[in-house]
């Protein structure tokens, strides 16, 4: 019999050490018999790392498949290109992506390329996809972008420097995996970069337009986790306790803006991320307080609880008072785990910025931003980051 739907199953998240050893069953719940592995060299060359761990369970199920392994950082529309040109070639009928947020968007980038038209361009925005993409899993190596278990791709137009989301549940991993102990050797900078990407997810949804009570207790929670753990975590990599906690804060983040969506701050780092191929985890945590200085007006009383969540002691302060040192707590925490003060460390360039400023209000993640802003204010807050010192 078939049916008027075209999805498979609702999405499973797998969390904690050892979860990767599930993938062959999964693989095999789901009659993947030939899937495409999105990744890159480096994962793939690292001895019983994330990519040979998901491999060795496929080989125990008996399942085959074809690696693609050039994903980039801030993946391209020719990543997606090549990927789906493999897929056709080696007659694959799946994706597993294996890797931080690069690898899970080139891999959705591919689903959606392959079931939607070939020009992913003319899909960016919320909900544009109308047939369902193949079925794909995910596996993470970093906390976190939480793309494993969100509706949101993004993908970088090389030609045009256009970095833009394209928004849908047909997006949505059928199962993810997060597996602490496969995060243990990623390098305190990327740590740091992705922890702060995760913190911006915990804080964007908690303020958007788009908030709810399930959303809201989701990122008080991930915040509070990413307060005690992202430090440690920095400091010493192979701190299981620490790691586990990341993975639990980046899970709850992605839960949280996949339903209450973000802000300007992700709207403007993907100006920065296409304009100058910069590390998004680093664009959003160079942009965070400077963006929500400015949407403190829209709610105050929001940040005062954020202040509270991020163990800032507000008893006798006014609303405004603590609103503020919520602000000021989110620069200390950049500032701790060693993200420069400017985006002039991103290359960024003000003659940019009212191009930059433009394309940020069209991004998806725009509408859902407490305060409404101009292209005049968005050019003085690109302005205000790369002035920051
Ligand atoms: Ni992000």
């Amino acid at each position: 019999m078939k049916t008027n739907f075209d999805f498979l199953m609702p999405s499973v998240n797998f969390f904690g050490p050892g979860v990767i050893a599930k993938i062959g069953e999964r693989a095999q719940m789901l009659n993947m018999h030939h899937p495409l592995i999105v990744t890159d060299k480096f994962l793939q060359g690292v001895a019983n790392g994330p990519v040979a761990q998901t491999l060795a369970s496929l080989d125990a199920a008996g399942i085959t498949y074809a690696v693609y392994n050039a994903v980039e950082p801030n993946p391209k529309v020719r990543n997606i290109q090549a990927a789906k040109a493999l897929y056709l070639a080696e007659h694959c009928d799946s994706i597993i992506t294996v890797g931080g947020g690069s690898a899970h968007d080139t891999g959705k980038g591919t689903g959606i390329i392959l079931t939607n038209g070939d020009d992913i361009t003319a899909l960016a925005g919320i909900e544009t996809l109308t047939a369902a993409l193949p079925p794909l899993m995910a596996v993470n190596t970093t906390a976190g972008t939480g793309s494993e278990l969100t509706r949101h791709c993004v993908i970088t137009n090389e030609a045009t420097h256009l970095k833009f989301v394209v928004v849908s549940w047909r997006n949505i991993p059928l199962v993810s995996f997060n597996d602490p102990a496969l995060q243990l050797d990623v390098p305190a900078k990327l740590t740091a970069a992705t922890g702060m990407d995760a913190y911006v997810q915990a804080i964007e949804p908690y303020v958007s337009l788009n908030r709810n009570p399930i959303t809201d207790a989701q990122c008080l929670q991930a915040i509070r986790l990413i307060e005690k753990h992202l430090r440690p975590a920095v400091a010493n990599g192979h701190d299981l306790v620490a790691r586990t906690g990341m993975v639990e804060a980046e899970m709850l983040a992605g839960m949280a803006f996949n339903n209450a969506d973000l802000g300007y701050v992700h709207a403007m780092a993907h100006q920065l991320g296409g304009q100058y191929d910069a590390p998004h985890g680093v664009c959003c945590a160079l942009l965070l307080p400077i963006v929500e200085q400015y949407n403190l007006l829209a709610c105050p009383d929001r940040f005062a609880s954020l202040a509270l969540a991020m163990g800032e002691n507000t008893a006798g302060l006014t609303t405004r008072e603590a609103a503020e040192l919520a602000i000021r707590h989110m620069r200390q925490m950049a500032q701790d785990v060693g993200i420069p003060a400017s985006i002039k460390a991103l290359g960024a360039k003000p003659v940019d910025f009212p191009l930059m400023a433009e394309n940020a209000l069209k991004d998806g993640n725009a509408f859902s931003n407490p305060r409404k802003g101009t292209k005049e204010e968005l050019i003085a807050l690109f302005q205000a980051a790369y002035d920051a010192e």
